[in-house]
């Protein structure tokens, strides 16, 4: 009797299947938000009305419905949340006590708390991510942000010894769509607790947490312009970028942006930090616990729908063991739920936007015409919405698009290595430089290992792990500036 062979892998078949009997019920959230139908710019501590008159709409990923609609900031509203901000800076934020303004940072961090459940629920329906990511990651983690950088407002003495750290004065912070509110606590926790006064602009898909935060903010009391809101797009954006009176612009979005924001600021006297796109390498050695790292590549690309700078969207497998991982990996993926995002078991939501599923279907076509092998796992997908099989390429090879490129999306392309000088070369041999992940059950390979990778952050027997207090940014086409931790309040002073 002849063996059953996986053409997959051509190893014997699985003996799991996880695509038949087993399901789940559904488990919606049940907890209700309130969504407004139209938000208002967040100026000088108010709710105004766009100067145009304009508005645009967000949708739901998840069925393509609207949710609601935000102000679109044209260069007059920029220059009146930059106006706010300027005067609260001279006459209020620079003068106040560090003390002080920890205490209202603090209260930012205490009402995100209380307010965590709907919050997430906002975050899920408004840019598709799974309720039990945005619920255990985004929230928790935008409010620990906002812990953490309230304690060192009044401590940057310790935070720069023998120095004396200085505001920056007024910054324009413009943030992506894939960790909406966390990546507003990222930029607003550190410029406030540091005393800069500044104008964020949200993604133009997502920017519902960000006008709740607008309401969290004024309800905490700050004093008006600290916090200026304003929605808009591309061009909206680029009038902050190009605002004279801007003292430091923040940007975390793709690397195209990111380069003609460099360019714009380059003669000018603005300070500026970018945190840019990624293509990490996942590296799993011969002597791995296999299982361990099959978690950690589920988590590395599948994670937020891969829509994640920092995504293993590479995976380097050594040779030895090639067939066992990609046997288990794709016997893991078979098991991913791929639906709802308010359904508490959903492991992979919606992809954030019709242009972001057409780019990686797009992508799907050019790894296959380029020659590496395509699977997707065999769930199903809503009718109505924007969902895409968790997928990964097999023979994937340097030269690729699908290897060279970032496709923030469900796809992983994987190589293998038969040394650690090929992983190491294979894994540096890209324009970007923000994260990597090592598995290994060798310290001392780890430390020779993560040495040589050319990441900001590298994981070891882990992957996707974020603290407040730990430093995240990239090197390369990756950006330049470090988020988070000690880090993290540089890019906001001048130390004299
Ligand atoms: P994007 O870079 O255009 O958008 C990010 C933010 O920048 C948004 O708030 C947007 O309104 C703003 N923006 C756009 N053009 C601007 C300009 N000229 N001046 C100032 N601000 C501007 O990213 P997009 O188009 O949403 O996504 C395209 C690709 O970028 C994605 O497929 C992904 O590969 C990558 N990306 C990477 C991110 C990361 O964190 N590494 C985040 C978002 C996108
Ligand atoms: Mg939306």
């Amino acid at each position: 009797m002849s063996k059953a062979v996986d053409s997959r892998t051509d190893r014997p078949e699985s003996k799991i299947r996880f695509s038949t009997s087993w399901s789940y019920a559904p488990a919606p959230e049940t907890a209700k938000a309130t969504i407004a139908p139209r938000y208002d710019l967040f100026i000088n501590g108010k709710f105004v009305t766009p100067a145009k008159g304009k508005y645009f709409a967000t949708t739901n990923p998840a069925n393509e419905k609207k949710l609601s609609e935000v102000g679109e900031a044209s260069a007059e509203d920029v220059n009146k949340a930059v106006k706010a901000a300027r005067s609260a800076y001279d006459k209020v934020w620079s003068k106040m006590p560090g003390k002080e303004r920890g205490k209202y940072i603090y209260r930012i961090a205490r009402i995100l708390q209380e307010r965590a459940r709907e919050l997430s629920i906002i975050e899920s329906m408004d840019g598709g991510k799974p309720i039990r990511e945005s619920r255990d990651v985004d929230i928790p983690l935008a409010a620990a942000h906002f812990f953490y950088y309230a304690g060192w407002a009044d401590k940057l003495d310790y935070a720069f010894p023998g120095r004396t750290a200085r505001p920056l004065g007024v910054a324009g912070q413009i943030i992506p769509w894939n960790f909406p509110l966390l990546m507003a606590a990222w930029k607003i926790a550190p410029a406030l607790a540091t005393g800069n006064t500044l104008v964020l602009k949200p993604a133009e898909t997502t920017p519902l947490t960000a006008m709740k935060l607008a309401e969290v903010i004024r309800d905490a009391d700050l004093p008006p312009g600290v916090v200026n809101i304003i929605t808009g797009a591309g061009e909206t954006g680029a009038a902050l970028v190009n605002h004279p009176d801007i003292d430091k612009i923040a940007f975390t979005g793709s690397t195209e942006v990111g380069k003609a924001i460099q360019k714009a600021l380059a003669p000018t006297r603005k300070h500026y930090s970018l945190e840019l796109g990624g293509k990490a390498a996942n590296i799993i050695f011969e002597d791995a616990t296999i299982d361990q790292a099959v978690e950690g590549i589920i988590n590395g690309i599948f994670f937020n729908q891969g829509h994640v700078c920092c995504a293993g969207s590479r995976l380097l497998v050594q040779e030895s063991v090639y067939k066992t991982v990609i046997g288990k990996l794709q016997d893991r993926m078979e098991t991913l739920v791929v639906g709802d995002p308010l359904d508490k078991n959903t492991d992979i939501g919606a992809i954030n936007s019709k242009i972001q599923l057409e780019k990686i279907n797009e992508y799907l076509e050019i790894g296959q015409k380029e020659g590496a092998n395509l699977w997707q796992t065999s769930c199903d997908i809503p009718s109505s919405g924007y969902f895409c099989r968790p997928a990964l390429f097999l023979n994937a090879t340097q030269s690729h698009r699908i290897t060279q490129e970032e496709i923030f999306g469900p796809v992983v392309a994987i190589q293998t290595f038969r040394t650690p000088a090929e992983a190491i070369e294979k894994a540096n041999n890209t324009p970007y430089g923000l994260s990597g992940g090592v598995w290994t059950d060798k310290g001392s390979k780890i430390f020779k290992i993560t040495t040589k990778i050319q990441a900001g952050v590298i994981w070891a027997n882990t992957y996707n792990k974020f603290d407040p207090t730990s430093p995240f940014g990239g090197y390369k086409e990756s950006g330049m500036g470090r988020e988070g931790g000690l880090h993290g309040l540089a890019p906001y002073v001048e130390l004299n």
